[in-house]
């Protein structure tokens, strides 16, 4: 039967916010459009599959629509461009370059509602198990509420436990950083090395490179380094090691599980080369963990004492604001940069949570995002950001959204009849332009987000004090989201004098999507608004595809007939034993590998 609850009041967090938040908030404070609903339970379950629903089929013969009509003339009208620029908290976003006219976007929120998005938002923020093939809830947003928060789980509040980890962190880093806390050999910990990978991993280096080139977080890491092993690979440990002196070094070993195998060779192999010259005693003080599985720690020799905590409800590729990175970015930067960061996140929750549909960016890029996938058949998205410091956004991103939504069946179990997820992939603009934009341009259609800063965290001033290095590395975010969206048409080149064989050569057809997202500077603060805008898009995006987001089954083949193989390998290697059991292919590369 169904189940009325109450929810857990969205009010309430916002309305603390004032106590956390770093700057002004325009907007989740005044809007308060969930506030005492009532959800019931079934509703969420029970939902129908989005193929079936009236929306869906709507937006099916909308496509004709849109194909009818080029980018440039939607671009004409200036009323639609305007209701499709958004501002939230300094952040700037404008998606009228997006193939959708004010039509299509009230047909989207038509399919966000019968997909019932706001029952499936709230059911994460109270901590429903909506992770339902590992019967989990899904509480990230909970990592970064404010200390007087109250967010619940299973029938308890999660905040107090999230803070006092975070205390922890706080006590921990500052200890190691001030030289308190010192190596075997009495000498201060300089040098951080993170071993994780997937989740334990990508979050952290995005967090981190954005941070390093950032004037004050710079300051704060004077003297200081921390870097990341992930790869199994033996030369990834020789990367991450060189020049290291395992006296002043600390080793994190972050794992959800603490079973994953590349993290776990990692971890001996580190402790091999801690031990080694320093001898047993010497793990306590130069080996540390993040965990939700610290029975492992202690097993594996690591004082419980020194590790920190995170729970089932943060599925890995969102623990970037849990220990996983809070911890290693507070060693390398403070913890109140850190905690900026998690300022900047809790922003974009609120807004995410609090915001009517027509202005929730999370909500509308989600929306467009299944509109491009589905509807238009753009099977990949590019993440461009016009900013070096965001080099390991693309790659972060791959994974929260790839692993996320790369899903072929309903929660339900059924199989999808459309396409679901997005393959994701980007380097940091103009070296993007200089390599794979040839294809976007002219070859296939690939759906750009443009990411730019209105600040540089480095300018160089080349004419005097007006124009800086930024200025050119910003005219190409906003040339080419105009180039994309516009084209060369045949007469214009025609007009140009271009001779008549290289004129098919030169068209650009145009009609290519992008969206382009200003911030107004990279600090830690805007890096947490833009991760939060992401990982909330993601979730908008499995909500309406009705699938699963947060579970990952399709990581496990792979790993089981990899131990197969390895048990194969050792038994060759150490007792001579014949390759058995496998195809020809892989017998016979299994063989040649052993000569
Ligand atoms: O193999 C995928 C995965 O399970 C990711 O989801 C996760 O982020 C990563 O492995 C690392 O897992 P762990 O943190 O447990 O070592």
């Amino acid at each position: 039967g169904s189940v009325d609850f109450e929810t857990s009041g969205p009010s309430r967090t916002a309305l603390k916010l004032t106590n956390f938040s770093a700057r002004p908030l325009k907007v989740f404070n005044t809007a308060k459009p969930l506030e005492g609903r009532r959800i019931r339970r079934e509703a969420v379950s029970e939902s129908m599959a989005s193929a079936d629903l009236a929306a869906w089929k709507k937006l099916q013969s909308h496509v004709g629509e849109i194909e009818k009509t080029h980018l440039r003339e939607l671009m004409k009208d200036e009323k639609r461009c305007q209701s499709m620029i958004k501002e939230v908290d300094g952040i700037v976003v404008d998606f009228s370059r997006q193939r959708a006219t004010s039509e299509t976007v009230k047909e989207l929120l038509a399919l966000a509602k019968e997909a019932k998005l706001s029952e499936k938002i709230e059911a994460m923020w109270s901590g429903e198990h909506i992770n339902s093939t590992e019967d989990r809830a899904v509480l990230h947003v909970a990592l970064r509420a404010p200390r007087d928060a109250e967010i619940l789980c299973d029938g308890k509040n999660v905040v107090p436990e999230v803070w006092a980890v975070l205390d922890k962190i706080k006590a921990f880093s500052e200890k190691v950083r001030s030289g308190e806390w010192v190596g075997a050999t009495g000498k201060p910990l300089t040098d951080v090395v993170a071993i994780g990978i997937g989740g334990s991993f990508l979050g952290p280096l995005f967090v981190h490179s954005a941070l390093d080139t950032e004037p004050e977080a710079g300051k704060l890491a004077k003297g200081r380094s921390l870097r990341f092993l992930s790869n199994v690979d033996p030369v990834d440990a020789t990367i991450a090691l060189k020049g290291l002196d395992p006296e002043t070094t600390l080793v994190v070993v972050v794992s959800k599980t603490f079973t994953t195998a590349e993290t776990m060779l990692n971890a001996r192999t580190c402790r091999t080369w801690i031990t080694s010259k320093l001898g047993s005693e010497a793990v306590s003080k130069h080996m540390i963990a993040v965990s939700t599985n610290l029975k492992l720690v202690k097993e594996f020799g690591i004082d419980p004492e020194n590790a920190f905590a995170f729970w089932d409800w943060v599925g890995g590729r969102y623990s970037v604001t849990s220990a996983v990175g809070v911890l290693p970015l507070a060693l390398q930067y403070g913890f109140e940069k850190v905690e900026q960061f998690l300022k900047g996140t809790h922003s974009m929750d609120q807004h995410f949570r609090n915001t009517p549909f027509e202005e929730n960016l999370p909500v509308l890029l989600g929306l467009l995002s299944v509109w491009n996938v589905t509807f238009l058949g753009c099977p990949a998205r590019a993440i461009l950001p016009y900013s070096q410091a965001l080099q390991k956004l693309a790659p972060h991103i791959q994974q929260v959204s790839m692993e996320s939504n790369g899903k072929g069946v309903a929660i339900d179990g059924t199989p999808l009849s459309y396409q679901a997820g997005e393959i994701e992939f980007g380097e940091p603009g103009t070296n993007g332009q200089h390599s794979f934009y040839q294809l976007i341009h002219q070859g296939r259609v690939i759906p750009c987000d443009f990411i730019g800063a209105v600040k540089s965290q480095k300018p160089v001033y080349m004419q005097g004090e007006k124009v800086s290095n930024h200025d050119e590395l910003m005219s190409n975010f906003f040339a080419q989201a105009d180039a994309l969206a516009y084209g060369k048409s045949k007469e214009d080149l025609q007009a140009e004098g271009v001779k008549e064989s290289l004129v098919p050569h030169k068209v650009f057809t145009g009609n290519r999507q992008s969206l382009s997202i200003l911030l107004p500077t990279l600090d830690a603060y805007t890096v947490g608004q833009l991760l939060s805008l992401y990982e909330n898009r993601i979730a908008v995006q499995g909500f309406v595809w009705g699938i699963n987001s947060f579970d990952q089954w399709g990581v496990e083949l792979g790993k089981s007939l990899a131990t197969r193989v390895r048990s194969q390998l050792n038994a060759a290697r150490t007792q001579n034993s014949p390759v058995e059991g496998f195809n020809y292919s892989t017998s016979f590369m299994l063989k040649h590998y052993l000569k």
